[in-house]
């Protein structure tokens, strides 16, 4: 599939067939598509917690408002996670780059010492705002290659927050809760969804050419 077709054709499903069962092989192959997403400094602040027993799946039915029906026929859903403290990371992250050649080893303590830096120059909003803008990269991308590979999905963002952390054992302080992603097969036809007229969302060299 093109990811023109892709873009055009992920909608949001209100109801999965619950007799597919995406292979966990395939999740991961899916997963690690979605984090090849770009981050800031490359800090990939993204978790994944995958639900996909449906016991742990129908404990969250009554967390997640009127979403119930595509959780509880999805495959698998998604707890979208962003890590609020990436920091502990830091390290592992630039040993990576070195033991996938992206890094020389000579750099490392540079590199970690600049990066703390930075982490130490922002406040609390700012990490918060950082790590939701990459996790939602993440999810997008999640969607999309959910979709190439013939699967739907349904973010959802309506929910218990604190409830459903608490079921799935998710450390609240660390993980900021981006959003749900039920995913599956489809067992119903998108709703019909229209986007706004460019005017109303695209200013051409200024930020006054808005319709609106
Ligand atoms: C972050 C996020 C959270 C959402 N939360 C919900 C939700 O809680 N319930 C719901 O019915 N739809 C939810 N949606 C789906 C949107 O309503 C939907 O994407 C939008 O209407 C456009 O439709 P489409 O996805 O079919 O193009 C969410 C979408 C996003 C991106």
């Amino acid at each position: 599939m093109q990811l023109i077709d892709a873009i055009k054709q992920r909608k949001t499903i209100k109801m999965f067939q619950s007799a597919v069962k995406i292979p966990r092989e395939e999740l991961i192959e899916m997963l690690t598509l979605s984090q090849l997403a770009p981050s800031k400094a490359n800090l990939q602040p993204w978790r994944f917690v995958i639900v996909d027993e449906q016991d742990l799946k129908n404990k969250l039915l009554d967390k997640v408002a009127f979403n119930g029906p595509p959780c509880e026929s999805a495959s698998a859903v998604i707890a979208v996670l962003a890590d609020l403290h990436y920091e502990k990371l830091l390290e592992d992250i630039i040993d990576n780059n070195i033991a996938q050649g992206c890094l020389a080893e000579q750099f490392k303590e540079n590199t970690l010492k600049f990066l703390t830096d930075v982490h130490q120059s922002l406040n609390e909003q700012d990490i918060r705002d950082q790590v939701l803008i990459d996790t939602s990269l993440a999810a997008m991308q999640l969607m999309l290659v959910a979709k190439e590979k013939g699967y739907d999905t349904h973010a959802i963002g309506i929910f218990d927050r604190e409830a459903v952390l608490t079921a799935l054992e998710i450390d609240q302080d660390r993980y900021a809760p981006v959003m749900l992603l039920a995913i599956g097969r489809a067992g119903v036809p998108p709703l019909p969804s229209v986007r706004l007229p460019l005017e109303y969302t695209v200013s051409w060299n200024n930020g006054k050419g808005f319709k609106k």
